[in-house]
């Protein structure tokens, strides 16, 4: 039995999260491997009923679970995201899930923007960190709103911290059968954290021969993404530039309607969301695509030791794309639950 905390959230979050969680009962009930899934109703709408956003002992809560799904947080009623950073960045800091994993795939050719570039080219994973950097809040603003104002906003780089993801990029580019570990900084500039990213990775890199390690300046990064994306294969960062270079990769891969992701600490409970935001402008129109969030759901399969079905669920998500099952931002017709359909009906074939 797998145990599943689902957090739909806000927005088309809440739309996205259905399918997925739709796609996972059918998985579960044809493989005779049973999941529950607990709903939590923690979001915009609880938060301005309330005035909670992640409830005290929710954390203990959530690790007793074998992963967390999630759909989306932000909500124009709570104008500074208070809620979506005390949920989100909440549950990434408090279970320590250090491990921000985005996989990049083009699934098929003609979702590629770049001009002749095949499901080859496209083909890369960024491990993004989770729980450091610019993201852990530290600072503070002096003589707020008059002409003298000073806002501080501390970049937070630990030796474990940095250590612990470079590691496990290396790791993962052995166990995957990867051979290119790329760590991008920003060490011309940032001479102090990203000085420590350049030590730590020389000394990592010199543990791994069997793999080839390399480095670039993250604004070269960006440009080399694009001018030539099969370059790359595993990409090891901080929080803030993994933030910014997953847009980009999800553009890659067709759109921010199909990017996933997995917020992990190996051995321990992981969340698992779609990139993409809960976008109030689409929210309830039954337009937003469910494939980030299927596909989320699949990492969450992989996670939990159920990798044939988790490969199932891409199998049907790419056979959608090949028929043109898709919503509109891929180019057909479709609504979400329209498409969760044709995803599950491939998924029963
Ligand atoms: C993401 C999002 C979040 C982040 C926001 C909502 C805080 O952009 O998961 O990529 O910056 O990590
Ligand atoms: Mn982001």
């Amino acid at each position: 039995m797998t145990r599943i905390a689902v957090i739909p959230g806000d927005g088309i979050g809440i739309e996205v999260t259905r399918e997925a969680v739709e796609t996972l009962r059918l998985v579960a009930e044809r493989s005779g491997r049973p999941i529950r899934f607990d709903m939590f109703p923690w979001g915009a709408d609880h938060y301005l009923k309330t005035g909670e956003t992640l409830p005290a002992g929710s954390l203990e809560r959530l690790a007793a679970y074998d992963a967390i799904l999630l759909g989306a947080l932000g909500d124009p009623r709570v104008p500074d995201m208070r809620h979506a950073a005390d949920i989100l960045l909440g549950i990434r800091f408090g279970l320590d899930l250090y491990v921000n994993y985005r996989p990049v795939r083009l699934l098929d050719d003609r979702l590629c923007p770049l001009k002749g570039r095949t499901v080859q080219d496209v083909d890369f994973v960024v491990f993004r960190e989770n729980t450091e950097g610019l993201y852990v809040g530290m600072g503070g603003i002096f003589k707020k709103g008059t002409p003298d104002e000073i806002a501080i906003q501390e970049d937070v780089n630990t030796r474990k911290g940095v250590e612990r993801i470079i590691r496990h990029a290396f790791e993962y580019a052995r166990r995957a059968g990867r051979r290119r570990v790329l760590m991008a900084d920003k060490s011309n500039a940032l001479t102090y954290g990203h000085d420590l990213w350049q030590r730590t990775f020389r000394e990592l890199a010199a543990a791994y021969p069997d793999l080839e390690a390399s480095h670039l300046y993250v604004d070269a990064l960006t440009m080399q993404l694009v001018k030539d994306p099969s370059q790359f294969e595993v990409i090891v960062t901080c929080n803030m530039f993994g933030d910014i270079l997953t847009d980009l990769g999800a553009q890659l891969q067709g759109g921010m309607g199909l990017a996933a992701s997995a917020n992990l600490h190996p051995g321990r409970t992981g969340l698992f969301e779609p990139v993409h935001g809960s976008a109030p402008k689409y929210a309830g129109q039954d337009i937003a695509n469910p494939m980030g969030a299927v596909l989320s759901a699949a990492l969450l399969l992989e996670t939990v030791d159920r990798v044939d079905e988790a490969g199932r669920i891409e199998t049907a998500v790419r056979a959608c794309i090949r028929d043109g099952a898709t919503t509109r931002d891929l180019g057909g017709t479709l609504g979400t639950r329209a498409v969760g359909g044709e995803i599950r009906r491939r998924l029963r074939t």
